[in-house]
């Protein structure tokens, strides 16, 4: 059914993306990230394109390169995506969030590299950052809006539980853990909206995007139309 339609299933559509970590700094020359790399999402980007959308990327630091046609725009720590994100989305369609936004900042960003204090240890205050997703759904011409759920366990309970609280049109969940999800190249997806939950089959994440981004636009069609 996803593809029933052929190429260029969004063609003239605005999405955004998110993709990769953030990094938070402690100070000049340390920071607090994850073990994101970004592939899914730029995947996800790549695929939006080829389906001829006006696809714009928000890129976590990442090595990756551009995919063909997408506009890119880098950013480092969760409340510069924040921006990012949110500025985009005044012209977007879909929204895709496949960053892994990092909840937590360090409260202070030290001027100077912290030294050790005898043989003591550091205790680092954080605050929690801005949910991207979720003040994106609070606008009033709000996208539609798809998050991502990476867990090591109760995938669909969680995965539904933040389709709910954040006011999702979609999550894919993916399990990460035992060789899948960050820093592989396989992933395997369920896909839970307000009506079931579907399993994608596992597949490199090339692969998978697109027929992810094609259940994506079958979906946003259906409810557009
Ligand atoms: N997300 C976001 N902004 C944040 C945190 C998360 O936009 N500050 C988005 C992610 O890009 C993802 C979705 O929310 O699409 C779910 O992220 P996840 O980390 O799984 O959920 P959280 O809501 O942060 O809850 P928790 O980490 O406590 O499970
Ligand atoms: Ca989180």
């Amino acid at each position: 059914l996803a593809r029933s339609r052929g190429p260029h299933e969004l063609a003239g559509v605005n999405v955004v993306v998110s993709a990769g970590p953030t990094y938070e700094d402690i100070d000049p020359v340390r920071f607090l990230g994850n073990r994101s790399s970004g592939r899914m999402g730029f995947a996800v980007a790549e695929a939006a394109a080829e389906q001829g959308a006006n696809v714009t990327l928000v890129a976590g630091p990442v090595h990756l390169s551009t995919p063909r046609g997408v506009r890119r725009i880098d950013v480092r720590s969760a409340r510069e995506m924040h921006a990012a994100v949110l500025s985009a989305a005044a012209q977007a369609d879909i929204y895709i969030a496949a960053a892994a936004v990092g909840d937590f900042r360090p409260s202070e960003i030290a001027a100077h590299k912290i030294k050790k204090q005898g043989d003591g240890g550091l205790s680092l205050v954080l605050t929690q950052n801005p949910d991207i997703l979720a003040d994106i759904a609070g606008l009033a011409r709000r996208p539609f809006l798809v998050g991502f759920a990476a867990e090591t366990e109760n995938l669909e309970a969680y995965a539904r539980a933040k389709l709910e609280r954040k006011r999702l049109d979609l999550v894919a969940a993916n399990r990460v853990g035992n060789g899948l999800g960050f820093e592989t190249d396989e992933n395997a997806i369920t896909l839970i909206s307000a009506d079931g939950a579907e399993q994608l089959p596992t597949a490199p994440k090339c692969e998978l995007a697109r027929d992810l981004v094609g259940r994506i636009a079958a979906r946003y069609r259906a409810k557009r139309d």
